[in-house]
């Protein structure tokens, strides 16, 4: 009698759906009962009316779908130790002890702090009464495997994560739709798309759709006047007989001594220097709903699949793993590597120490 969780968690992403589908069928597949734990781990803190047994039909026409349909939130009490005592007491009386969480960085640093503090859990919950002893003895560890879902490409430990090819598609989709206004009326337009941290989003699109000049987090401008550098090649273009111009803007850009680089900013300085009306587009959550990649729904399935596999095979001595792809390959590894080589480089973006924040994204496996 083998039950397993699935919860997703933090901001969604195209794809959070079939990975909780190839979770639940291979779930079932290989006997296990499959809980779906709804709205993240502030589900998980509420328990019964949060906490559901998943048939296979449950997860029927959903692998398309946008979004998550099993909800997601982002927990203040998951960050306290009594929240997270309330999450491991109805983790117990639904008997699971095998969880695969699907989020970000914090998600995931929240799932395996559940599992370092499980058998102290146990320990309060049965001297408080809450739970039975022979409960308790009945689920000794709990398993984690993580997936990571998010549209800003951001963690260690995956060269993909899921969300990030859907939302470079529909940016991809967009900014061509702006060039072509952009050209009708040879404007220059600036777009400012998302990722906290993490230039992924910007520098491919910028890639993607040829765009004059990017701008992102992680390799700020090296010259001091690189405001004139910019307009002096948007100049060049047009005189050469380019009708549009895109600048993309990450919104966590910044200069080299760690001040923002904003799209207002840069509109500003595009307008007085070029003496022309300038546009802004922010594409915000646009970026981050709809329908998934073809790439994305495979990744999702695939990963999804084997962190069934992962939790399965666990024993009180496993990790807690992360499920990522890597040249191709699904590969899994210790999450609490991966969640402090993540954390290594914001901490090196916020310390302006850029070379190093760079080296870091760029050797996510080789060390
Ligand atoms: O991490 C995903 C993300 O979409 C970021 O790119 C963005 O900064 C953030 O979430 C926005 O979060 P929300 O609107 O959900 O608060």
């Amino acid at each position: 009698d083998t039950r397993l969780g699935v919860l997703t968690s933090g901001g969604d992403a195209p794809g959070m759906n079939a990975a909780v589908r190839a979770v639940v069928r291979a779930g079932l597949d290989r006997g296990a009962d499959v809980y779906a734990i709804y709205d993240g781990y502030h589900g998980l803190i509420e328990g019964e009316s949060h906490i559901r047994k998943m048939g296979w039909n449950d997860v029927g026409g959903i692998l398309h779908r946008g979004g998550t349909i099993i909800g997601t939130a982002r927990s203040e009490e998951f960050r306290t130790l009594e929240g997270r005592r309330r999450a491991v007491r109805n983790l117990l009386r639904h008997g699971i002890d095998r969880l695969v969480v699907i989020g970000g960085d914090g998600s995931l640093t929240g799932a395996n702090l559940l599992r370092q503090e499980w058998a102290d859990h146990l320990q309060a919950l049965v001297a408080s009464g809450e739970i039975p002893q022979e409960i308790a003895a009945r689920h000794p560890f709990l398993a984690i495997a993580g997936l990571v879902g998010s549209i800003d490409n951001d963690m260690h430990g995956t060269d993909m994560t899921i969300g990030a090819d859907s939302a470079l598609h529909r940016i991809t989709a967009a900014v061509d739709a702006i060039a072509s206004t952009a050209a009708s009326h040879q404007r220059t337009f600036v777009v400012e798309v998302m990722g906290r941290r993490c230039g992924y989003l910007a520098l491919m699109s910028g890639i993607a759709t040829g765009a004059e000049w990017v701008l992102i987090p992680e390799n700020p401008p090296d010259m001091d006047n690189w405001e004139e550098r910019m307009c002096q090649v948007l100049r060049e273009g047009m005189r050469m007989g380019r009708r549009d111009n895109i600048v993309i803007v990450a919104e966590g850009a910044q200069d080299r001594h760690g001040n923002p680089i904003t799209s207002e900013y840069v509109r500003r300085v595009l307008e007085e220097r070029l003496g022309e009306e300038v546009r802004v587009t922010v594409l915000g959550h646009v970026q981050r709903g709809g329908p998934p990649s073809a790439f994305d729904r495979i990744l999702s399935t695939l990963t999804g699949v084997a962190a069934v596999e992962t939790v399965l095979e666990a024993t009180a001595e496993s990790e807690a793993y992360l499920i990522g792809i890597h040249e191709n390959k699904i590969v899994r590894q210790p999450l609490m590597e991966c969640v402090a080589k993540t954390h290594a480089i914001n901490a090196a973006m916020a310390a302006q120490d850029f070379e190093t924040a760079m080296a870091m994204r760029g050797r996510t496996f080789q060390e």
